[in-house]
């Protein structure tokens, strides 16, 4: 296999996620060779990261045409991802994609159609939330039937920082980020990990969603995500998407036994105070579950019924060899969502560099596509009260 510092990234997007990217690029010793965004802020970026190359004018067809560019990063905002998509595989460019994989299945069916070609370049979906090493445990655990037959699970993705009317983001505007967003946004996350870990993915839904805000009030430009804004310069808007909403999923057929047919339920809310960013799940088996909160990663809590619970560490025993490829620092040096991007990188990156020969963890286009077909159907089922098949 090639070292991973032979291959080069160019990445489009310079707002809260893109140097993220960048930073976990870094680590891998992946080269960053281009950078592309409005010229001011893909200049700034270009000088503080060191990024030779410059496409301002968000000119990513420029960047595309660059030699020195093997694998394109896609952190623009949703609308843009599957032109930008499409345009890199023609391009010949593997891509990494943020999700959502785009704003509704019609247009996200022509990337997987794409990417299903023969010979075609390797396309990732950003759910890096599989690639925290406690998420790979706990998959690792259903799968060698640790926790028995899988019964259900339950969870939730909060957040609190679109809470106030005066918050204020594009992914609000359906127009913008797609016709759901807290389960668009973040909902999607928690249950691409549970699809991960279970081996299965949802087949029905049950939705309800609700906007709080029907109101809000925003700035007269744009702002980057996690800004900080002056209410008095703000003007009202009327609210197209949803603040929060509850999801019930029933999984299809899993890879292995022990999970097949689970049913789960999750509450996604960007509106609950205190919670910053709380991926939370919990797997009950016959045997025994597990639970695992994003905001402390490092660590599963184990249940049982007849024997005293246990908290497992990752760097310890208690996290088994299958992760052991997916984490750098010992127990105690605690690891988190830097650390899972640059797995989750770390993992595509083995994959082009080995030639196709690495196992594929990752998001493929046919995932993201999945992701944005179940969002079409909560938005149904939310509106018809009843379930609905993805
Ligand atoms: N995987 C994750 O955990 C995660 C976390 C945050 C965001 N995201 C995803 O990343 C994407 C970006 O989110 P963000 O929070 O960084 O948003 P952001 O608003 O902070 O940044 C978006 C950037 O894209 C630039 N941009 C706008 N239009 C563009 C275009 N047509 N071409 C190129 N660049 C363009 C903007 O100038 C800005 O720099 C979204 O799709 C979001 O869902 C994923």
């Amino acid at each position: 296999m090639k070292p991973l510092h032979t291959l080069r990234a160019g990445v489009i997007g310079t707002g809260f996620i893109g140097p993220v990217h960048i930073e976990a690029l870094k680590r891998l010793g992946v080269q960053v060779t281009a950078i592309c965004g409005s010229t001011r802020s893909a200049t700034a970026c270009a000088e503080k990261w060191g990024i030779p190359e410059v496409y301002g004018d968000y000119d990513y067809q420029a960047m595309y045409r660059s030699p020195n560019v093997d694998v394109v990063h896609i952190t623009s905002p949703n609308k843009a991802h599957v032109e930008q998509s499409l345009a890199a595989l023609k391009a010949g460019k593997h891509v990494v994609c943020e999700k959502p994989l785009g704003m509704n299945s019609r247009e996200t069916a022509k990337v997987a159609a794409a990417v299903a070609k023969k010979g075609s370049p390797v396309f990732a979906v950003n759910y890096m939330c599989r690639f925290f090493p406690a998420v790979l445990q706990m998959r690792a655990m259903v799968a060698r039937g640790d926790l028995g037959q899988i019964i259900h699970v339950q969870g939730h993705f909060f957040q609190d920082w679109l809470l106030m009317q005066t918050d204020y983001n594009w992914r609000l505007l359906a127009s913008e980020g797609g016709k759901l967003r807290a389960i668009g946004d973040i909902g999607t996350h928690w249950i691409d990990a549970v699809s991960f870990i279970l081996g299965s993915k949802a087949d029905r839904v049950f939705a309800h969603v609700e906007t709080f805000h029907k109101t809000r009030l925003r700035p007269r430009g744009e702002v980057q995500t996690f800004a900080k804004i002056d209410p008095n310069t703000m003007v009202p808007y009327k609210v197209d998407t949803e603040d929060f909403g509850t999801v019930l999923l029933r999984f299809g057929k899993s890879a292995h036994g022990f999970s097949n047919g689970v049913h789960a339920n999750a509450s996604v809310s960007q509106v609950a105070a205190g919670w910053k960013c709380s991926l939370y799940l919990g797997i009950y088996g016959t045997k025994g579950s597990v639970q695992w909160d994003l905001q402390q990663p490092n660590e599963i809590r184990l249940g049982r019924r007849d024997e005293p619970n246990q908290v497992l560490q990752r760097g310890t025993a208690g996290f088994s060899e299958d992760v052991v490829g997916f984490t750098d620092y010992p127990g105690g040096h605690p690891e988190g969502f830097p650390d899972s991007h640059k797995m989750h990188y770390r993992a595509i990156y083995q994959h082009i560099a080995s030639g196709g020969q690495s196992p594929k963890l990752f998001a493929t286009a046919d995932d993201g596509h999945h992701e944005v077909r179940l969002c079409e159907a909560v938005l149904k089922s939310s509106r018809a009260k009843k379930w609905v098949a993805v």
